[in-house]
């Protein structure tokens, strides 16, 4: 647990911030914040040594309603270790508290930083959702079904916020991909009249327990009650974690967990949403999207919108989708992930290089070297094609294929140290 300590106008911040530190955190900001308006806080950070994502990102809507509604400003000072203090800036977290000193992060890798949305019609909420699956397509192995799994769910528990949190800052999100354990965490957090008020009942624990069941809903005329039963069913089947807070009611499941409910002793002002989703199960989609004793499978899902052409090829514009990632090494693998990912559930893909005239040659490695080894010739060149190549991007892609094959598997597996192929030179 964090060490908390507040002396007048500052607030310090030691140790190492869990999820279970926010009632703490949120009582000190409450009476630091007082009735007065225009005042300044310092929240100190410099000797913190861990944050979890889930314990932050719930405080953001709560610190910059307090700024927007009450004209209160925030001091930050982030924390000293130099990696955590990286993560502040990388996360939006600084931005967000502190926004005048730390401008926002728009170049963040393997995650989607702390993104605020409100969902009056115009396009950031839709924006947000992509990008969170464009990481998990460029980092994570998944199935197309997967993918859905995830979209519906974040896209349900992102549109409660309009539609029921009546939230003065609208919502925030943030994702990130565990690579390791196949998994994609966000957590969506408002600060609206809590689940509870929205459901008109008085019991916060309650509430939260009815908010997870199938058809449970506050207005039965405009809504189905699907969705946090669905991402709730999604999380859970997938081996993953799912964490509701919401005034003084908290509802846990944690891994292979069953279901745990508390109430802690003060308030959060709002309502915050975690939902861990492991990506490795295959049939999760039919069995966690049931609603009624029938499956629901999502149409018009991201691949389609995306990637299908309209007489339904699979196609990859990568002068649109890859050209950000041209420069790198790390851009090749992601793209090269990009392309096992959406091969996975179909025969073949189109890349096209409309409007590319070149990339550097260890994009190409990435991709197409290593692509052309791993998978072989034959599978290489019958699944992956290729159209409006020009002469620059051919000669690219034949010297990456043909240098990769001369390395031949050891180096591809990453086993001979005497063969260091040349980075990206930027
Ligand atoms: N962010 C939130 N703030 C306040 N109340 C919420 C929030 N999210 C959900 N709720 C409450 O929880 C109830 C259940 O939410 P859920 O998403 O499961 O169903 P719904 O939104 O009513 O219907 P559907 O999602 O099927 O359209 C909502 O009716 C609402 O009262
Ligand atoms: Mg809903």
């Amino acid at each position: 647990m964090a060490r908390i300590q507040r002396k007048g106008d500052s607030i310090l911040v030691r140790g190492r911030i869990f999820p279970d530190d926010l009632p703490r955190l949120c009582a000190e900001l409450h009476r630091a914040t007082g009735r007065k308006e225009d005042l300044n806080i310092a929240l100190d950070f410099a000797g913190c040594t861990a944050v979890f994502q889930s314990a932050m990102l719930p405080l953001i809507p709560l610190i910059v309603h307090y700024r927007e509604s009450h004209g209160i400003s925030f001091d930050l000072t982030p924390p000293q270790d130099g990696e955590l203090g990286r993560l502040f800036l990388n996360t939006n977290w600084a931005h967000h508290i502190d926004p005048q000193n730390h401008p926002p992060n728009r170049y963040p890798h393997g995650q989607v930083p702390a993104l605020r949305f409100h969902g009056d019609g115009d396009d950031g909420q839709e924006a947000i959702l992509e990008r969170v699956l464009e990481l998990i397509l460029g980092t994570l192995d998944t199935s197309r079904d997967m993918l859905k799994a995830v979209e519906w769910s974040l896209g349900e528990i992102m549109d409660n916020v309009p539609m029921h949190a009546e939230s003065p800052v609208g919502g925030f999100v943030q994702a990130t991909a565990y690579a390791a354990s196949n998994a994609v965490e966000f957590v969506v957090a408002d600060a609206g009249i809590g689940i509870a008020a929205s459901m008109k009942k008085e019991d916060d624990v309650e509430a939260l327990r009815e908010a997870i069941t199938e058809g449970v809903t506050r207005d039965k005329e405009r809504n189905a009650g699907n969705g946090l039963f669905g991402s709730y069913q999604v999380a859970a089947l997938s081996g993953g974690e799912f964490e509701i807070r919401s005034n003084r009611g908290v509802l846990q499941r944690v891994a292979k967990d069953s279901l745990k409910t508390s109430r802690p002793l003060a308030p959060y002002r709002g309502t915050a949403v975690r939902c861990k989703i492991g990506l490795d199960k295959s049939g999760l989609l039919e069995r966690a999207l049931r609603f009624k004793g029938r499956p629901h499978d999502p149409p018009f899902d991201f691949v389609e919108r995306e990637f299908e052409s309209d007489s339904g090829d699979l196609v990859l514009q990568m002068s649109d989708k890859a050209s950000l990632h041209f420069g790198s090494r790390k851009g090749g693998r992601h793209i090269r992930r990009v392309i096992r990912n959406l091969l996975r559930d179909r025969a073949a893909i189109i890349l096209d290089f409309d409007g590319v005239g070149v990339f550097t040659s260890s994009f190409a490695d990435e991709v197409f070297g290593r692509l052309f080894v791993s998978m072989g010739p034959r599978a290489f060149m019958t699944r992956i094609r290729m159209r409006n190549v020009d002469p620059t991007v051919e000669g690219l892609i034949d010297r990456a294929i043909l240098q990769r094959t001369r390395l031949g598997s050891h180096e591809e597996r990453g086993e001979d140290p005497r063969v260091v192929l040349p980075d990206d030179p930027r």
